[in-house]
């Protein structure tokens, strides 16, 4: 059986990585009301895509994302309501082995959040260590979705060769794939740039999904090579990146400062402009806020061609996830 259920996907979305992860995020148990109140402001202002991932949440607090998640969508009584889009990536664990072990592991995640799953994706593939394991998972990421579990299937941080493969496989199941999340942000066009991956998704008409659009937070430009840098594993890669990237958080200062915008805002609002879907993480209540504030105008041309520009002069960039294939 197929699912009969649409997938519908909003212009932006909210991450929740570090819902829940303690060691890189520095979260703890006296976020959540906050993080409540995050959630209820997205949904009642339309950014209704939610992802989250069953690795998600350190140690103890594993599943920690998927958890809050659910409790704060079926408490939460508004507009939007109906519209409500949970993502939820499915890891690649070594010991997953079998599709059965993938529905089991969907079914899991269903669980957590006390709801269905409306998008399972893979979180990433093991072409790049252990090519043979992956099309088993695959196959019980299609079992899903055949099995009525899911509304659409997406995979994460998969290259153009990969993802074309995968599409014929699913194809011949008759399994459309819905969304390609990979890591895309002015700090990061490689995916795009180099891999290509835009022009495949729109050939198989697949929506590209933007995560880590603000770079972890250094393309607000709140933390600088002389200011403030965040706590744990973090700040080690600002200290690195940070002396680098000062033209481009300038221009993009530039243009915020002629649209009255904030510099978040305009680094969203590129990979709006640049066709994908940008899923910012946000913990506090002003985040999710200003975040919002990138949805409802678009750059021009020219301010586009200037933020390209500034970052292909960057010569230090984000780090690609290990696992992103070709
Ligand atoms: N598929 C994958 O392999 C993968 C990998 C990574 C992430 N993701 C997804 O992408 C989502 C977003 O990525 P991310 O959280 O890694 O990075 P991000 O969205 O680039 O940065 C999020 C961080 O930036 C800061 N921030 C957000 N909005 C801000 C604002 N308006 N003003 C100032 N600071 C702001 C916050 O940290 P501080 O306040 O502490 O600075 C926040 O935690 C994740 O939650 C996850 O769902 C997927």
């Amino acid at each position: 059986m197929q699912t009969s259920q649409k997938l519908v996907l909003p212009a932006m979305g909210c991450g929740t990585w570090a819902w829940g992860n303690r060691l890189l995020w520095g979260y703890d148990e006296s976020m959540d009301e906050q993080l409540q109140a995050v959630f209820n402001l997205c949904v009642s202002n339309g950014v209704t895509l939610f992802d989250t991932g069953d690795s998600y949440g350190t140690g103890k607090l594993n599943g920690r994302s998927e958890q809050l998640l659910g409790q704060f969508s079926r408490g939460y009584l508004g507009s939007n309501q109906e519209t409500i889009c949970i993502a939820t990536k499915l890891a690649a664990y070594p010991w997953r082995l079998t599709r059965e072990s993938m529905v089991s592991a969907g079914k899991a995640s269903a669980k957590r959040l006390g709801r269905n799953v409306d998008l399972v994706q893979m979180h990433w593939s093991t072409a790049n260590y252990f090519p043979w394991q992956e099309w088993v998972l695959l196959d019980g990421l299609a079992d899903l979705y055949e099995q009525g579990l899911v509304k659409g299937v997406g995979l994460s941080n998969y290259g153009p060769k990969r993802l074309k493969q995968v599409y014929k496989k699913f194809s011949d199941r008759g399994v459309p794939i819905a969304t390609l999340q990979v890591h895309y942000s002015l700090l990061s066009t490689y995916p795009v740039t180099e891999l290509g991956v835009k022009e495949v998704c729109d050939e198989l008409g697949i929506k590209l999904i933007a995560y880590s659009p603000l770079a972890l937070g250094l393309l607000t430009g709140k933390y600088s090579k002389k200011g403030s840098y965040p706590k744990g594993i973090r700040s080690l890669l600002f200290r690195q990146l940070l002396p680098g990237i000062q033209p481009l958080l300038d221009c993009l200062q530039e243009v915020a400062e002629s649209r009255t915008k904030t510099r978040a805002q305009v680094a969203l609002n590129w990979c709006i402009c640049k066709g994908a879907i940008p899923i910012p993480g946000a913990k506090s209540v002003e985040q999710a806020k200003q975040n919002m504030g990138a949805l409802g105008w678009q750059l021009d041309a020219g301010e586009i061609a200037e933020l390209d520009k500034a970052a292909t002069r960057v010569d230090k960039t984000m780090v690609q996830n290990i696992f992103q294939t070709q």
